[in-house]
C-alpha cells in the first residue's frame, strides 16, 4: 500500500508495538479544556492553566509510572507545557520510559440533516499540526467521535464516523503519528446488551472499510473501542464475564489480528468496572494486546483526593498507581481485586 512505503512505516510499527506491550496501558490525560474545567468544578477549582498545569503534573511525576503507563495522551496545551518546576512535560514523559500522545480532533458538533447526532471536527490543517507535533515529541495521535444508540445511529452517522477517523489516521501516519481510531458507542441509553453488540459491529466494519480504502496501515494503528455493554440505564445488568464474551467475539468479527492493540476506553464505568471487565477479556490469549486507555477510570479517585491542595499530592499519586497497577495485572488477567 501506499503508506506502507512511506518514510514512517517501520517507526510507525515500533511505536504501536510499544504502547501495546505486556503489562501496560494508557493513561488518558487529554481533556480539552472546557472538560478538564468540569473536573476541576467537581472539587471546586477554577479552570485556569496554572491549575491544570498543577494537576497534570502530578500525574506525569509518579515515580515508577512506566512499569504500568506505556503512552499518555495530552491535550494541546499539555504538550507544550512544562511542569511546575519547569521541566518539559515531554521530557517527564520520556524519561518515565511513556510515549508522549497528542489528542488531534477538534471536538463533536451537532450532524446536520441527522437526528440530533454528532460528527467529528479536525481533519482541516490537520498535517500540518501532526508535523508540529512531531516536532514536539508526540509519537501517537487521538481521535475520538462518538455514536449514540439511543438518538440512531443514523447510517449518515455511522458512514460520518468510519470516514472521518480513516482519513484522520492515513493523515496522523504520513506525519509519524500512530492514531488511535476511536469510535466511542456512548454507553446513554436503556438497550441492552445485544443491542450494542448489533450497532458496535456495524460501527467496526465501516471503520474497517474506509482504513483499507485510505491505505492505513493496520500494522500502525491502535484502536480505542467501548467494552460491549448494556445501556447505562438498562435494568439488566452484565458480569464481567459477559461483557467479556460479548467484547470478544465482536473484536473476532471484524478487528484483523494484525491491529496490534486494543486499548479500551472506560466510557463512564466505575474504576472497578473498569479493571474488572479487561480482567476477564484476558483470561486466554488474544490475537492482539488487550489493554486500556483509561481517563476517568485512571483519575476518579485521584481528582477527588488532590482537592487542588498540594499536601495531598503524594496520597494521590499512590492512588494513582494503585489504579495503573490494577490495570495493569488486568491485562495479564491476573487482577484478584
Ligand atoms: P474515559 O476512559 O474517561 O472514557 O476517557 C477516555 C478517553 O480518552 C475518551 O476519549
Amino acid at each position: 500500500s501506499v503508506r506502507a512505503s512511506s518514510s514512517y512505516a517501520d517507526e510507525l510499527v515500533k511505536t504501536a508495538k510499544t504502547v501495546a506491550s505486556p503489562e501496560r496501558g494508557i493513561l488518558a490525560m487529554d481533556e480539552s479544556n472546557a472538560t478538564c474545567g468540569k473536573r476541576l468544578a467537581s472539587i471546586g477549582l477554577e479552570n485556569t492553566e496554572a491549575s491544570r498545569q498543577a494537576y497534570r503534573t502530578l500525574l506525569v511525576t509518579v515515580p515508577g509510572l512506566g512499569q504500568y503507563i506505556s503512552g499518555a495522551i495530552l491535550f494541546e496545551e499539555t504538550l507544550y507545557q512544562s511542569t511546575t518546576d519547569g521541566r518539559k512535560i515531554v521530557d517527564v514523559l520520556v524519561e518515565q520510559n511513556i510515549v508522549p500522545g497528542i489528542k488531534v480532533d477538534k471536538g463533536l458538533v451537532p450532524l446536520a440533516g441527522s437526528n440530533n447526532e454528532s460528527w467529528c471536527q479536525g481533519l482541516d490543517g490537520l498535517a500540518s499540526r501532526s508535523a508540529s507535533y512531531y516536532q514536539q515529541g508526540a509519537r501517537f495521535a487521538k481521535w475520538r467521535t462518538v455514536i449514540s444508540i439511543p438518538n440512531g445511529p443514523s447510517e449518515l452517522a455511522v458512514k460520518e464516523a468510519a470516514w472521518g477517523l480513516a482519513r484522520y489516521a492515513a493523515i496522523s501516519q504520513d506525519n509519524g503519528l500512530v492514531p488511535i481510531v476511536e469510535p466511542e458507542i456512548l454507553l446513554d441509553g436503556d438497550h441492552g446488551i445485544d443491542r450494542t453488540f448489533e450497532v458496535a459491529k456495524k460501527v467496526w466494519a465501516g471503520v474497517f472499510f474506509y482504513l483499507s480504502q485510505n491505505n492505513v496501515l493496520f500494522e500502525g494503528i491502535l484502536l480505542k473501542p467501548s467494552m460491549v455493554t448494556p445501556g447505562a440505564e438498562a435494568k439488566d445488568r452484565a458480569t464481567p464475564e459477559q461483557v467479556a464474551d460479548y467484547t470478544l467475539r465482536l473484536l473476532h468479527q471484524r478487528i484483523p489480528p494484525a491491529v496490534p492493540g486494543i486499548m479500551f476506553l472506560s466510557g463512564g464505568l466505575s474504576e472497578v468496572e473498569a479493571t474488572l471487565n479487561l480482567n476477564a477479556m484476558n483470561q486466554a490469549p488474544n490475537p492482539w494486546h488487550v489493554s486500556f486507555s483509561y481517563a476517568r477510570a485512571l483519575q476518579n479517585t485521584c481528582l477527588k483526593k488532590w482537592g487542588g491542595r498540594p499536601e495531598n499530592v503524594k496520597e494521590v499519586q499512590e492512588a494513582l498507581l494503585v489504579r495503573a497497577k490494577a490495570n495493569s495485572l488486568a491485562q495479564l488477567g491476573k487482577y484478584t481485586g
